[in-house]
């Protein structure tokens, strides 16, 4: 079966759903956010991870939505702690409104989450919510240690691996989490395919720092070279740190933990440092290795192959992204 026969029964979902009128400051910034679109990863893997067990994705749509609106939630309140100008190739909320808009719409779509998660059936309400609830501390918790860590000067890969997995991989698994179990898996299988989802999440966040810095602007729709210009404790940013020579360190102290003069002369010279030391084919190499560990997890979900097969298309596609 197609991707875009899923991507179609989520638009469709989308289009009907209703997160207020009055006051408009409140409820427009939610509209405007969620007709830029993205990729739509989150819902999209919560309906494959359902289609593994059955073809009923109907009580799947609404929480799968859930998924969504929360995750557009933290784009949102981050867009505002990274200051960042773009998402989706539009200004972001908080510069099109401003910050206290931001704010306020984010919490009201974390209400609005909670709400389409209410019509799972009964008996899997309360490991859902609980579920859910789980993952969303631990997306918390990822986005502050992301912040400490711009003005940490010793933050290890593991930590680094750890952050990630926290803000951004734990959602990616939860969404596939809920499909399954919504979808009818054992407890077993629904395990798998979470940690499927963590691990295509740690492989999914790592290309996304690999994108701040590489990336095209137009296309990743996102200002390329803002991780940077933060000293965000990226992968990248890390190797680098260990790799460099005398001469490299000194460009890495002239920048990082300074005063940014100039945010483009600054992106430059990383960026020239991350071409010397190869880091791309580095972090490739990583991304790559996190992925063939993930598909152990996918191969052990009992189910026909075939069943399989929409999911690991898009997991394929996650890898090599550009957007
Ligand atoms: C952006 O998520 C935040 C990260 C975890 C990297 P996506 O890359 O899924 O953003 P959209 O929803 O497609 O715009
Ligand atoms: C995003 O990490 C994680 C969450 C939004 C929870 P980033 O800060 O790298 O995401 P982008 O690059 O702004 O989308
Ligand atoms: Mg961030
Ligand atoms: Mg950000
Ligand atoms: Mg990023």
């Amino acid at each position: 079966m197609d991707l875009s026969y899923f991507s179609n029964k989520l638009t469709t979902g989308l289009d009907s759903l209703h997160y207020g009128d009055q006051p408009t400051a409140l409820y427009e910034p939610i509209r405007y956010i969620m007709a830029l679109g993205g990729k739509r990863i989150r819902p999209l893997l919560a309906l494959l991870g359902a289609h593994i067990f059955t073809d009923n994705l109907d009580p799947v749509l609404k929480p799968a939505l859930g998924v969504e609106v929360f995750h557009n939630f933290t784009l949102l309140h981050d867009d505002i702690m990274d200051q960042a100008p773009l998402r989706r190739g539009q200004p972001t909320v908080h510069e099109k409104w401003n910050a206290n808009v931001a704010i306020l719409s984010g919490d009201v779509m974390l209400v609005r989450a909670y709400e389409l998660f209410f019509d799972v059936p009964a008996h899997l309400l309360p490991t859902i919510l609980r579920r859910f609830s789980e993952t969303a501390a631990e997306v918390c918790e990822g986005q502050q240690w992301d912040m400490n860590f711009e003005t940490e000067t010793e933050v290890s890969i593991a930590q680094y691996l750890d952050m990630i997995r926290l803000k951004t991989a734990v959602l990616l698994g939860f969404a596939l989490e809920l499909g399954a179990l919504l979808g009818g898996a054992s407890a077993t299988d629904a395990d798998h395919l979470r940690q499927f989802g963590v691990g295509i999440g740690l492989a999914f966040q790592l290309r996304d720092d690999l994108l701040d810095v590489y990336g095209d602007a137009a296309t990743f729709g996102k200002r390329v070279g803002g991780d940077i210009v933060s000293d965000k404790k990226t992968f990248l940013l890390l190797t680098a740190q260990a790799q460099a020579n005398a001469n490299q360190q000194a460009v890495l102290a002239r920048h990082i933990g300074q005063p940014v003069l100039s945010a483009e002369v600054k992106v430059h010279a990383i960026r020239t440092l991350y071409d010397e030391l190869e880091i791309r084919p580095q972090t490739e190499a990583l991304i790559n290795s996190y992925f063939q560990d993930a598909l152990q997890h996918l191969k052990r979900v009992e189910a026909p192959e075939t069943r399989k097969e929409p999911l690991l298309q898009l997991a394929l596609q996650l890898m090599d992204r550009e957007q």
